[in-house]
C-alpha cells in the first residue's frame, strides 16, 4: 500500500499528503498508463527507489539508479559514528583547525562522502569506487547537493591514495556471502559488485583492512560496515593487523553490523 502511493505520488507530481487529501481524484488516461507498468515492476520486486529513482538518506535525498546500491538506514549509523568520531577531541582532525581528511571507499550513489562532506565544507573527502557508473551517479548527486568538497576517484579500495593521509576511512563494502539465502528478495536487482564478496563475503573487508592502515594518520580511524555475522573475523583481522581500541556497534535491530577500530601506530613508527 506504502509502495503503491508513493508511486502513484510519483506519477500524479504531488505527495503523498496530498493524494491523501483528494482520494477520489480520477486518473487520466496518460496517468494510468504510467502508473500501472510501475505497479507491475514493483510486484516483479524491483525496489521502489530505482522506479521513483531517488532515495532518502540521513536529511537529503539521493538520485539512485541500477548501478548503485540504494541506501541503507544501517548506513545513517555509520555516518553517525563517524561524524562522533570527528567532533571527539581526541581524533587528530580536532587538533588541526578542524580540518579532517576522509576516505570513503565504495562510494556507490556517495551516500556517506555526500553526508560527511555536507556537515562541514571545510574537510576534505575522497569518494572511491570502482565502478564508472556508480562514480558518474555519485558526482551528479554531488552537484546536485551543492557538495564541492568531495574528490571522485575510480580505483579499487586505496589504490593511489596518499600514505599516512587521513583522519579517518569509512567503508560499507560489499560484505555478503555468496549465496547467502537470507539475502531480501529485492536485493537481486542490485549490483553483485555491490554486495557480494568472495570468502564467505570477508574479502573485501580483508582488503581494506589491510591496507587501510598505510594510508591513515598515526591515530586515525577505520569505521566499517559488515555483515552481523562477521563481527568476530572482523575484529580479530583488526587486531592481527595492529589496529587498536576496536568497537562493536549494533544497528536499529540490536545486530552487530559496525565496527570502529583506531591505528595503533605511534607518531615515531616507521610507515609499514
Ligand atoms: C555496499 S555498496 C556501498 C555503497 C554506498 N557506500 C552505500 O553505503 O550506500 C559497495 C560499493 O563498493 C563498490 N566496490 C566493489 N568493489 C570495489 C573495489 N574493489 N574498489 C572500490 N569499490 C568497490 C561497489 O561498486 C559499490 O558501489
Amino acid at each position: 500500500m506504502l509502495d503503491a502511493e508513493l508511486l502513484l505520488a510519483h506519477v500524479l507530481k504531488t505527495s503523498r499528503a496530498a493524494l491523501r487529501a483528494r482520494p477520489e481524484r480520477p486518473l487520466t488516461a496518460e496517468q494510468a498508463g504510467q502508473f500501472e507498468p510501475l505497479i507491475d515492476r514493483r510486484a516483479q520486486g524491483e525496489p521502489v527507489a530505482y522506479l521513483l529513482g531517488r532515495a532518502g538518506f540521513m536529511d537529503f535525498e539521493l538520485a539512485v539508479n541500477p548501478s548503485v546500491l540504494i541506501p541503507r538506514p544501517e548506513t545513517e549509523l555509520l555516518v553517525e559514528l563517524a561524524l562522533e568520531t570527528l567532533a571527539d577531541s581526541d581524533s587528530p582532525a580536532a587538533n588541526q583547525d578542524n580540518i579532517a581528511r576522509i576516505a570513503d571507499l565504495g562510494t556507490g550513489s556517495g551516500a556517506i562522502a555526500i553526508a560527511l562532506a555536507r556537515h562541514n565544507p571545510a574537510w576534505r573527502v575522497e569518494a572511491v569506487d570502482i565502478s564508472k557508473a556508480a562514480l558518474a551517479l555519485a558526482r551528479r548527486n554531488a552537484q546536485a547537493l551543492g557538495v564541492g568538497n568531495i574528490r571522485f576517484r575510480q580505483a579499487s579500495w586505496c589504490e593511489g591514495l596518499p600514505p599516512s593521509a587521513f583522519d579517518l576511512i569509512v567503508a560499507n563494502p560489499p560484505y555478503v556471502a555468496k549465496g547467502d539465502p537470507a539475502l531480501h528478495p529485492d536485493c537481486a536487482f542490485e549490483p553483485e559488485t555491490s554486495l557480494f564478496a568472495a570468502e564467505d563475503g570477508l574479502a573485501a573487508l580483508r582488503q581494506i583492512i589491510t591496507t587501510a592502515k598505510h594510508h591513515l594518520k598515526p591515530q586515525g580511524w577505520l569505521i566499517l560496515e559488515h555483515a552481523h555475522n562477521q563481527q568476530i573475523p572482523v575484529t580479530k583481522l583488526l587486531a592481527t593487523e595492529g589496529y587498536r581500541q576496536i568497537e562493536t556497534h549494533k544497528d536499529h535491530a540490536h545486530h552487530d553490523r559496525l565496527i570502529r577500530a583506531r591505528l595503533g601506530r605511534s607518531l615515531t613508527q616507521p610507515l609499514i
